[in-house]
């Protein structure tokens, strides 16, 4: 990052978010810029206060962004720079319950958008996700380009939704917005849970001894991106002038089996439980994801560091080091 770290320095940051798996990483990796102050408003429905580091430079407003209060109190601060992760998480919970995902990922979007225009913030970066734009029949990579409006789960809609409200303030307002698109992020500080991504839930699961269920037959890959390198990308969004108006796949270029994950998760926690096939769920019908990252590469300097197998070490490592406040987190 060089001189763009500077930008960082003695500014205010406000993160939605930011007690969740990605922000909290985010909240560390800005912390090493000196910022004056990091603020993070989360109603800790998915997120925890132990994620975020104790430290005289970070705020916590516990609360919604569907909250007035809660939201006057984050936009008070005047922060330069807006990270938008705050969202209703992921696609089974969104099949689960669509309208909590409308009201949280649309007009929460909504709001937090209409506060960052009136206090005329410097940037926003919205967390957009692969899964919600690109449709199972795109070409392979995902370029930013192509796009669906088919989607499978209400999640899909909503996330796409929230690009084009930020699309459409960027038009209307010149707010200077900027969509980062990840691809299945993993690492450090993502707690299992019913509504989860696969890789922390099955550590969780090859940790107690249980079989790995595979929805699928394992042969589905996916675009698994580090978290650490996710936090890059985003904060280069933040800073890099052509980035204003422009959507960005935050990825690898590459993608795994899942079967293979399974593999490499059960060497790690030393577990023959083994796999066992439960079937396809009904709204999950991409066999392969993989997003491009040559328009990221060229225009923000992007460049995933962690391959995937130093990656699982790093979620191996972070679940040794937190077993008992992970396990006592996990909900299933
Ligand atoms: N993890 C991924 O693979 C992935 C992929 C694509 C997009 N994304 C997007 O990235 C963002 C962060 O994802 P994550 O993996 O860190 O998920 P996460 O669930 O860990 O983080 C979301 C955070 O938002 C908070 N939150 C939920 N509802 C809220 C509300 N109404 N008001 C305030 N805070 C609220 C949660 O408590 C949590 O801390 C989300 O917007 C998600 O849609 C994630």
């Amino acid at each position: 990052m060089d001189s763009l770290d500077s930008e960082f320095t003695g500014a205010t940051v406000a993160i939605t978010g930011g007690a969740g798996a990605i922000g909290s990483n985010l909240v560390e990796r800005l912390l090493t810029y000196d910022p004056e102050e990091v603020v993070i408003l989360d109603d800790l429905s998915s997120g925890y206060r132990w994620l975020l580091p104790e430290d005289e430079q970070v705020t916590l407003i516990e609360g919604s962004v569907l909250d007035e209060e809660k939201l006057k109190r984050l936009f008070k601060h005047d922060p330069a720079y807006v990270f938008h992760l705050a969202a209703h998480f992921a696609n089974k919970n969104s099949v689960d319950h669509p309208e909590t995902d409308l009201l949280v990922n649309g007009q929460g979007t909504l709001k937090t958008l209409q506060y960052a225009h009136l206090t005329g913030v410097e940037r926003f970066v919205y967390a957009s996700s692969g899964c919600g734009i690109y449709g199972g029949d795109a070409e392979i990579p995902y370029e930013e380009d192509d796009f669906t409006i088919r989607h499978d789960t209400p999640y899909q809609v909503t996330k796409q939704l929230g690009e084009m409200y930020t699309y459409y303030f960027h038009q209307l307002y010149d707010l200077p917005i900027a969509n980062a698109r990840f691809f299945n992020s993993f690492g450090p500080g993502e707690v299992p849970g019913k509504y989860r991504n696969v890789i922390p839930n099955f550590f969780y699961w090859a940790k107690q001894g249980e079989t790995l269920p595979i929805t699928g037959d394992g042969t589905e890959t996916r675009d698994w991106t580090y978290v650490g390198d996710i936090v890059d990308g985003l904060v280069r969004m933040a800073v890099v002038e052509e980035a204003v108006g422009e959507p960005f796949n935050l990825a690898t270029g590459g993608d795994t089996q899942v079967i293979e994950m399974a593999e490499a998760i059960s060497d790690r926690v030393e577990t023959d439980a083994g796999v066992e096939y439960v079937g396809r769920r009904k709204w999950d019908n991409k066999a392969r994801i993989v997003g491009s990252i040559e328009k990221s590469r060229r225009v923000l300097g992007y460049e995933p560091e962690t391959g995937f197998e130093e990656g699982l070490d790093e979620v191996h490592d972070w679940f040794e080091d937190n077993w008992d406040r992970i396990r006592n987190c996990a909900e299933f």
